[in-house]
Order: structure tokens, then sequence, then C-alpha cells
């Protein structure tokens, strides 16, 4: 999906095109879309983990739409990949799906992508999920594979307006009853209880048996509701590596796409590096720079595999740490206001902002420092940590003085 002005043949991509099995109407204003995935190669094809989305396209006046679709089915639990889509008021793609396809309809679709998934170093570390309105896609599907592949406990919180509009809500009930003692849910609804500030959430974190910072927090939902977990996960002190945040947001149209942020000079005569230094998978590269480029852009030029999935800024494949340079992001959807305090850039959405040294480092970030590429990693001791601050800090000046005299 790498933009909407392109179709997916054009883009380069390969679409597949699947055929909807059924369509489950969840709420009046849900509905899920399970698809046919009869046929092997399809199959294989749309392999994904449990949090994922899948992007469907569908042609607009003059253009292609994207937009993305969180698996509301798990891998091992349901015989055959499901989505679920709730309406938008106006909104282009929400409506057309579910006003318009039925069972029997063919969809085109590209490949699973996204990170909004399950640690598979977790051990038993507890899980605790916030859901709210249609966040509980990936969630159901995250809680699911959790339940069925670990013996992790898991706390979830599931908030919408009232009870008609709570999608899943039978589901979620059933597994609570059949896991009980193991995962525990709670339902908040707006019309009874307002909405859910951060003083309520935090308290519902200090309420787990093991304190809510030794957990792995998955939040999606709402960017209200986002905003008030990730206070309350801030005033409980949980690290921001043990959270993950998935953001509900369109690609912005065609039509209104900027190609660069209005502050980097790079269309311009302002200064950009001829090149910078990358480092991935345990070694460091340098990469020529081009003007106008994106860092993973660049990086693509080169030959440099670096991780990427939307290219839009929201699904945060692309993360990775800024060691040192200026550089300017046009849509940086996926960063929270801590990752950017810590320095974290999108390589899709970043362009230098200046001719200075510039390095940034894929393996700094948590989740993908893990082994399996998609772990988060636990927090260092004081002592470690100080000790690989020394090391890093060492092997950036060495990597800069040698950027200097090579
Ligand atoms: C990783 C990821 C996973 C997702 N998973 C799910 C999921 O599981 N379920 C789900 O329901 N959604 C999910 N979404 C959201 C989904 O991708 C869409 O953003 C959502 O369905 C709205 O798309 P739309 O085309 O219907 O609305 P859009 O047409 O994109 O409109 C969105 C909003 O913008 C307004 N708007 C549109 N055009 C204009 C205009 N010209 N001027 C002013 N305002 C305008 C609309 O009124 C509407 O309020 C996910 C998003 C991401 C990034
Ligand atoms: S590739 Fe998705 S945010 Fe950069």
């Amino acid at each position: 999906m790498a933009t909407e002005t392109k179709s997916a043949e054009q883009a380069g991509r390969a679409p597949l095109r699947v055929k909807v099995a059924r369509v489950v109407e969840e709420t009046a204003d849900a509905r899920s879309f399970v698809l046919d995935v009869s046929d092997d190669t399809l199959r294989s094809e749309l392999t994904y983990r449990a949090g994922q989305y899948v992007t469907v396209e569908i042609p607009w006046e003059s253009f292609h739409i994207h937009r993305c679709y969180s698996f509301s089915s798990a891998p091992g639990v349901d015989a055959q990949p499901q989505f679920t889509v709730k309406r938008v008021a106006e909104g282009r793609m929400s409506n057309a799906l579910i006003d318009r396809v039925a069972a029997g309809d063919t969809l085109t679709l590209h490949p699973p992508a996204g990170r909004f998934t399950l640690d598979r170093d977790a051990g038993m570390r507890p899980l605790s999920l916030f859901a709210g309105g249609s966040g509980v896609t990936p969630i159901f599907s995250l809680l699911k594979a959790a339940l069925r592949e670990t013996r992790r406990p898991v706390r979830m919180l599931y908030a919408n307006r009232d009870a008609a509009s709570t999608i899943f809500a039978a589901q979620l009930d059933a597994l609570a009853q059949e896991h009980a003692g193991r995962f525990s849910l709670r339902h908040h609804h707006d019309d009874a209880g307002g909405f859910l500030t951060a003083e309520t959430l935090a308290d519902w974190l200090r309420g787990a048996p093991e304190s809510g910072r030794g957990s792995d927090h998955y939040v999606c939902g709402p960017t209200p509701f986002m905003d008030a977990v990730e206070a309350a996960l801030q005033s409980v002190s949980v690290d921001d590596g043990r959270v993950r945040v998935e953001r509900f947001v369109s690609p912005a149209d065609p039509d209104r796409r900027d190609t660069e942020p209005a502050q980097t000079p790079t269309s311009g005569t302002g200064e950009v590096p001829e090149d910078f230094l990358v480092t991935l998978g345990s070694s460091i590269r340098r990469v020529p720079y081009s003007r106008s480029l994106t860092l993973l852009g660049a990086c693509k030029a080169a030959g440099v595999k670096a991780p990427s999935s939307c290219e839009d800024g929201f699904c945060g494949s692309c993360m990775c740490q800024l060691v040192e340079g200026d550089v300017a992001m046009l849509n940086p959807l996926a960063l929270t206001d801590s990752d950017v305090a810590r320095g974290r850039v999108l390589a899709c959405q970043a362009r230098p902002t200046s001719g200075k040294f510039l390095h940034v480092d894929f393996d700094a970030v948590s989740f993908r420092a893990g082994g399996d590429g998609d772990a988060m990693t636990p927090p260092l001791s004081a002592s470690r940590a100080a000790l690989v601050v020394s090391l890093c800090v060492g092997a950036a000046l060495l990597v800069r003085w040698l950027h200097a005299v090579i």
C-alpha cells in the first residue's frame, strides 16, 4: 500500500483477488467479512499473525483508495480469516463495504502486514488489552491467540458507547467464562458511566494482581480513548517498550497528499547529506542520499532492506532511532509523544533537514530487538543500561570518526 495515487499493479505489488465467503452482521454499524481461502496458494498468501491487518483496495472516482482492516480472526482458532468494519460517517470505504459487498463478491486485497502482534518470547508476562469501539478487532484476534497459544494471564478493558454497539460482546463474555481465573473482562459503556478517564484507567491498572508495570499492554480505539489509556499507563510508570498502539486512520487523499514536509529544505537549495549511516541487522551501512527521498526511499534505492509496510506513516514498521542528525517527518501518525521525545523516527516519512552527519538505527527499536524481529524487550537493569549506553556512545563516536576520514 505505497500510495493512493497508484493502483496495486502500478505500485508494483501483486494484489490478491479474494472471494467473500460470508458477511456477518455484528452490530447495526459493523460487519465481519469472512474470506474464502479454500485455494491453497491464496491461503498461503493470506498467512497472517493475530493482530495484523489486510489492506482493501477499491476504485474511487479517478483513483484507487486503500484502507487497512485488522483481522478479527486468529490463525489456528478460526478456520477462515475475517476482518471487521465499522461504519464511519461519510467514510468512503467503510460504507462501500458495509452497503455493497455480499457473500460471493470478490475483493482486491494486499497481503497481511503490521506489528501489532504478540511477542513470541513473552513467556508468562501478563497481557493487558485496551479496546475502544471498532478498536476491538485486532484486540479480539490477539486475545484468541493468547488464550489458545499461551498460558499468560489476560485482562481486557473494552469501552463502547452502549451495550448495543459492543462488537463481539457475546463471544467475549463466553471466553471470559470459559477461561475464568485466567482472563478477566471489564466492559465500560459511556451511556451508563460517562467517558473513561485516565484516573479510572489507572485505578484499573493498579487493580491487577501483578503490577500493570509487569505486563505487555496493547491499545486500540478512538483517539481520546487512546490518549486516556496512554496517560494512565504513564501515570503508573509502565515502560514505553511494553506498550503497543494501533491507530485506525485513513491515508491522505491523493489530491491532498503533500510530497514533502514544509520545513524540509530538500526540495530547494538547502544542504542535504551525500549519504547517511544505517544500523540494521547488527551491521552499519552507508546509504547514498538523493535530494527529496525519504530515508526509507534511499535505503530501498541502495538495496538496503529496511523494514516497512504501509509507507504512509501509520503502521510503525519502519520505526528507527535517530542516533544523530536532523530530519523532519511529513505524517508520523504511528509515533506517540514519548516516541518522538525519545528520538524515534519513521523512515518512510523522514527526510534530512540539514547537511549534517546523519545516522539512524533500526536495531535500537525495542519491538524489533528480540530476535524474531517482533519482540518487546524487557527493560534493562540500571547497570546493564549504563554499560549498553556507554558502548553505544563509543560505537557511534567510532562510526562518526570513520565516516569523517573515509
Ligand atoms: C492498521 C489499521 C487497522 C485498521 N483496522 C480497522 C478495523 O479493523 N476496522 C475498522 O472499521 N477500521 C479499521 N481501520 C480504519 C480504516 O482503515 C478506515 O480508516 C476507516 O474504515 C475509514 O475509512 P473510510 O474510507 O470509510 O473513511 P474516509 O473516506 O477515509 O473518511 C474518514 C473521515 O474523513 C472524513 N472525510 C472524508 N473525505 C473528506 C473530505 N473530502 N473532506 C472532509 N472530510 C472528509 C469522513 O467524513 C470521515 O469522517 C484501520 C486502520 C488502520 C491504519
Ligand atoms: S512503513 Fe508504515 S509507518 Fe513507515
